[in-house]
């Protein structure tokens, strides 16, 4: 039985979000037969690989293994930004959002906001706002994008926004982050090989627990340099793991097995916005995996919406009173879709 059968057996179908997948039998395989070591001191083997293959992949020169997407960004941003000095990115950013001010808390960083413009950037703009060295404002030390853009729903920063990202940061002597929870999902809509989005940033933040479908698991990538106070960082923060390689492994099957196929989870959601469009779709075109539904029009308010999808066993997320989001993932298959696609719009429809 596969995953996504056992779950329609539960009757539920989750489109909350692309954590909620279990590992596959063939993930749990891998995990079950990992050679491990106490990462604490790298000696585990499984984890050492991992590093060295995501750290190839986009052509840095080290990696490091972290348990969140969470540390693996604040960890990042703690090396390119010091204490009381300034970081730019979107409004909506999951950096400055949903990571519970970690960034002021442990980094001490100032962050600064742009109006929230989801994959839209617009680089003249954030050019407008970096502030110089000096005595009498913050100084501007880095900028953070993300891709895909979570709240900006799922959407694309195209290859030359951030190219001409990375001129704006060289030209001001600035570090550019990019928290590539979904990257993967970029490297597939769009065609940009992993490695090309790589040597555009300083510092990587990469998901493994997100669409890739493993447990657990992040990776920052960046120089050596970089990586041996980020391994400190780590421990500060209390991510220094044991044997880790047993969720390093689930993390290398997830990169060369699941990849290529979460084309499959966009098509999927592209299905689903088809479906729900007539009640207002935000971020249109869908492009990845991430369905944002506006229900400006809509009788039904974002809480009422999911309440009445729960009943009949469809779970979809709450992202503001009347913004609720679907997501496309590993253990959703196309009977999923059809089912999730006739009970909300049969809702929406009142
Ligand atoms: C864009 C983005 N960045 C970072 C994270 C954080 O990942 P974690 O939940 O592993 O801390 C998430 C989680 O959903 C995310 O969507």
């Amino acid at each position: 039985m596969t995953v996504a059968d056992a779950n329609s057996t539960r009757g539920l179908v989750d489109l909350r979000s692309d954590t909620v997948t279990r590992p596959t039998a063939g993930m749990r395989a891998a995990m079950a037969d990992a050679e491990v070591g106490d990462d604490v001191y790298a000696e585990d083997p499984s984890v050492n690989a991992l590093e060295a293959e995501v750290a190839a992949l986009f052509g840095h020169e080290a990696a490091l293994f972290a348990p969140t997407g969470s540390m693996a960004n604040q960890i990042a941003l703690q090396l390119l930004v010091p204490p009381g000095e300034e970081l730019l990115c979107d409004a909506d950013a999951h950096v400055v959002t949903y990571e519970i001010g970690a960034a002021a808390a442990y980094g001490g960083i100032s962050s600064r906001t742009w109006t929230s413009v989801g994959a839209d950037i617009d680089p003249e703009v954030v050019a407008g706002m970096v502030r110089p060295d000096g005595y009498h404002a913050v100084p501007t030390r880095a900028i953070a994008v993300e891709q895909t853009h979570n709240r900006g729903g799922g959407g694309v920063i195209p290859l030359g926004t951030l190219r001409d990202l990375r001129r704006v940061a060289d030209d001001a002597g600035l570090g550019l982050h990019c928290d590539g929870a979904r990257i993967w999902h970029a490297h597939v809509a769009d065609g940009v090989p992993l490695i090309e989005y790589g040597r555009l940033f300083d510092t990587l933040s990469v998901c493994l627990s997100k669409g890739l479908g493993a447990p657990v698991g992040s990776v920052i990538v960046g120089s050596a340099e970089k990586m041996t106070r980020a391994r400190l960082l780590r421990k500060r923060m209390g991510g220094g793991m044991r044997q880790a390689g047993v969720l390093a492994a689930a993390g290398r099957y997830a990169l060369a097995h699941h990849v290529e196929r979460l084309a499959e989870d966009h098509a999927r959601a592209a299905r689903l916005a088809e479906a729900v469009a007539p009640f207002g779709v935000l971020a249109a075109p869908v492009r990845t995996n991430l369905v944002p539904l506006d229900l400006g029009k809509a009788a039904l308010d974002a809480p009422g919406l999911a309440a009445a999808a729960r009943a009949e066993g469809v779970l979809v997320s709450v992202l503001g009173p009347r913004i609720a989001r679907l997501v496309t993932h590993l253990d959703l298959d196309d009977a999923g879709v059809d089912r999730a696609a006739d009970v909300l719009t049969r809702i929406l429809r009142g």
